[in-house]
């Protein structure tokens, strides 16, 4: 058994994307701040509607996927297409752009707290071209696992604990991702076995926990060395977490704004489609 250390900390820093929504920016903060395959992650809080009210209007994206985890508040979700799908507290909407995807995510509330979290994962190179899919999953749908002073959600991937294996309801994805949304109470330790080789990254957003005797605080993202499992231990106001888990792919990156492809080329190819309105050429998959 390997247990995995710190390799790095990113503070998650302010910035706005969208139409003028605010965001805590860790992973893709820089070309320098992403963990193969996980390209970016924002994550979004406020209670004052004038820092999310303007959404996310209509945008492109190729070459990867986007997952969006809801905590609190309510989003629509609407395509070029005119797919609609709402997330409201708990959902997830998980979103393989592939080929291409034109969309908008804008709140469906004009006051009281939104939080959440997208997350960037990126796609090899010979699913960067395939057909769009969606994966909505609600609330209901992602596994949950309680054990004295632990409560998780498995929202992607399968884990065990206890002899016994947890699900997630997103399936089918390449890069073997496992998605979990942990919270512990005070001064719990937490122990958890990973695949050695896929990257790891633990994002936190409420208290703080020590890995290998390091201190990862809110709003910090860790990124981990390899290794067959991860021990944390939350701090005395408890933690709460996400882990994040996926296969490295291991091919060069070119990233323009919201298209991630391996050449510059295929990033022109990419702007050339879009412009001559020739990007979403294929209705989606919606499972
Ligand atoms: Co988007």
């Amino acid at each position: 058994m390997t247990a995995r250390t710190l390799s790095r900390v990113i503070d998650a820093l302010p910035s706005s994307d969208g139409a003028g929504v605010r965001i805590k920016r860790s992973l893709g903060q820089s070309q320098f701040a992403r963990m193969d395959p996980f390209l970016m992650l924002d994550e979004f809080r406020s209670d004052d509607a004038a820092d999310y009210i303007g959404g996310f209007p209509s945008h492109p994206h190729r070459g990867f996927e986007t997952v969006t985890y809801m905590l609190a508040g309510a989003m629509l979700h609407k395509d070029s297409l005119g797919n609609e799908g709402h997330l409201k507290a708990g959902d997830v909407q998980w979103m393989t752009a592939a080929r291409g995807i034109v969309h908008s995510e804008m709140p469906q509330q004009e006051e009281g707290l939104m939080h959440g979290f997208q997350l960037w994962i990126n796609l090899p190179a010979k699913e960067k071209m395939k057909t769009p899919r969606y994966q909505d999953i609600p609330s209901e749908r992602i596994t949950e696992v309680s054990e004295p002073g632990l409560a998780l959600r498995v929202i992607a991937g399968t884990i065990e604990r206890g002899g016994k294996r947890h699900e997630g309801p997103v399936s089918g994805i390449t890069t073997e991702p496992t998605y979990l949304d942990v919270t512990l109470e005070a001064n719990t330790p937490f122990i958890q076995s990973t695949p050695r080789e896929h990257s790891g990254v633990i994002y936190v957003f409420a208290g703080e926990i020590t890995v290998v005797g390091k201190t990862v605080k809110n709003g910090q993202a860790a990124l981990l060395s390899e290794g067959d499992e991860v021990g944390v231990t939350a701090g005395a106001a408890g933690a709460r977490f996400l882990m994040l888990t996926a296969k490295p792919i291991n091919e060069p990156v070119v990233q323009h704004g919201p298209f991630v492809m391996n050449t510059r080329e295929e990033i022109e190819q990419a702007v050339r489609d879009f412009q001559n309105g020739r990007f979403v050429s294929e209705a989606p998959v919606i499972s």
